[in-house]
């Protein structure tokens, strides 16, 4: 007798929408939610559409998830127009244990950074790659004025990183916010709040990609054996 072959371990792409769909459980009803970026929040965005006429809208980080939440006939709001969100859901690039994080990945972060901070609650949703014991592995975003570009990147490299301001087909990619992002490799975040807070008031600095101030309140991680909850 034969015995049944192994079910094969989900892609990366199966856990991102196990994910995306867990976080429906978290959806206020009747209210508007923050939404984030990403592919992650992307399979959320999908499994959204099929609870979207038990929400009132939501508050979107990006123009491309305004894009996909409009396509689905979700109303999205603008963030001045609501005084405060009782939950949004977006994903990361790094988490650690604390809900600390890196985020920017999909050069979002500074809309991604308001909407969270006027969100009562932060759900992140990622697979369990994005779990990390200290953050700055993953090249750490940063979004600056163009004209300040440089000089962010000679600070950076007196901590011992190394900046480079990101493109897109060939020239500096452009923000939502009509700014640059420079991804910085070679750090190691240990204090996520003092590293926020500091690199923030460097002149030129529109955001850092180090949510700290604005981290996580749960956590749900996508592994083989199902969706987990960290708190
Ligand atoms: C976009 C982000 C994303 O949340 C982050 O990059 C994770 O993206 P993905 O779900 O595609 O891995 O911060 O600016």
């Amino acid at each position: 007798m034969t015995s049944p072959a192994p079910a094969s371990a989900p892609t990366q792409d199966e856990l991102k929408a196990q994910v995306g769909r867990a976080a429906l459980d978290y959806v206020v009803k009747g209210e508007i939610i923050g939404v984030g970026t990403g592919s992650t929040v992307n399979k959320f965005i999908e499994a959204l559409a099929g609870i979207k006429d038990q929400i009132r809208g939501a508050v979107s980080s990006s123009e491309a998830s305004t894009e996909r939440l409009k396509a689905l006939g979700i109303e999205v709001f603008d963030s001045n127009a609501v005084e405060e969100l009782a939950v949004y859901i977006d994903g990361a690039d790094e988490i650690d244990g604390r809900g600390y994080m890196i985020k920017g990945g999909g050069a979002a972060l500074t809309r991604e950074k308001i909407v969270a901070a006027q969100s009562r609650r932060f759900v992140c949703i990622a697979d369990a790659s994005k779990l990390v014991n200290t953050l700055g592995a993953f090249p750490l975003p940063v979004e600056v004025v163009p004209m300040a570009a440089r000089r962010v990147m000679r600070q950076f490299a007196r901590l011992g990183g190394l900046a480079q301001v990101r493109e897109k087909d060939g020239a500096p990619l452009v923000t939502d916010n009509g700014q640059h992002i420079i991804d910085v490799t070679g750090l190691r975040i240990t204090d996520p709040l003092g590293f926020e807070a500091e690199v923030n008031q460097w002149p030129g600095v529109v955001e850092v990609g180090v949510f700290a101030h604005q981290r996580a309140s749960v956590c749900l991680l996508a592994t083989s054996s199902g969706v987990r909850t960290m708190r």
